[in-house]
């Protein structure tokens, strides 16, 4: 340890020792980063000057930082961290910048709403809430978002309703929930401001593999943010905010019939294993 790294950790000494212990390991992966790379005087303030480009571009509905985030794998990593469980439950994956409050709506209902229900591919989707046991969860609350075929969320594109492609539910006694939508495409991450710009710089790719996302709730139970995503997508092994898990892959099934809709349909299939709030790690 450098004798000025030890001087900044002495003088860490707070009321609250948690504050402390991130302050202090911060302070010293900082450190080795500077050890390491070596930045000259001009790199560092160019750094700053990024930092202060990623906070200019957040607003109420625009959180430039949590991209930046999600694009260095450091959101998965602190849900890594933080969401381990039993065999069995599905995994958690990162929440992304778009969720904002969904329409109540019944079983089954559309919540494709505009005009891309007419372009898009017709899709039911559908599961169960469990308990990680298999135990169905009645009256969990399922609460699902996704962009547009053209890649937009709602909250992004004046074109679109508020609440379209957007939807909450209601599990049934046997923990069941279901929805009709149109088949989720890829689409690029925000481009237009630093996270943007970071990605150019090291020549990576903006593009997120085709996904819905869901917010789940049930009595007793850990909340449950994750994703589904559609099997054969080409941006499965390069998601720019690294959030794929292989049990969160689905495969679309092509239907005509068992479910009532105007013509060939395709249907996503996913249960949600919740993790009960006692669970204890070896239980
Ligand atoms: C999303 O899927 O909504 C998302 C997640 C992480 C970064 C950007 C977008
Ligand atoms: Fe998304």
């Amino acid at each position: 340890m450098t004798p000025l790294l030890r001087q900044v950790l002495s003088q860490i000494d707070g009321p609250d020792p948690r504050v402390n212990e991130l302050v202090s390991g911060l302070v010293k992966h900082l450190h080795a980063f500077v050890e390491e790379v070596r930045p000259t005087d001009e790199e560092w303030l160019a750094g700053i000057g990024f930092l202060i480009e990623t906070g200019k571009m957040c607003t109420p509905d625009r959180n430039e930082f949590i991209l930046l985030s999600d694009m260095l794998g450091l959101t998965s990593a602190v849900d890594e961290v933080n969401n381990e469980g039993p065999e069995g439950m599905t995994p958690s994956s990162v929440e992304g910048p778009f969720h904002s409050p969904a329409p109540e709506r019944e079983p089954g209902a559309w919540i494709s709403t505009g005009p891309e229900r007419e372009r898009g591919v017709a899709t039911v989707v559908h599961g169960r809430v469990l308990d990680c046991d298999g135990t169905p969860l009645a009256g969990a609350r399922v609460d699902v978002w996704q962009a547009s075929d053209m890649g937009l969320y709602d909250t992004q594109d004046d074109a679109q309703d508020t609440g379209n492609l957007r939807g909450l539910f209601t599990t049934d006694a046997e923990g069941r929930y279901a929805f009709r939508t149109i088949r989720p495409s890829s689409y690029p991450v925000p481009t237009d401001g630093a996270g943007g710009r970071l990605l150019r710089a090291v020549g990576r790719h903006p593009m997120r593999p085709a996904h819905l996302h869901y917010r789940v709730t049930a009595g007793g139970h850990r909340p449950l943010t994750t994703h589904v995503f559609l099997a054969g997508d080409p941006y499965l092994e390069s998601d720019a905010a690294y959030a794929v898990k292989q049990e969160l892959v689905v495969e679309p099934r092509p239907r005509t019939d068992g479910w009532e809709m105007d013509g060939p349909y395709e249907e996503i299939e996913f249960d949600l294993r919740m993790v009960p709030l006692d669970w204890k790690d070896g239980r």
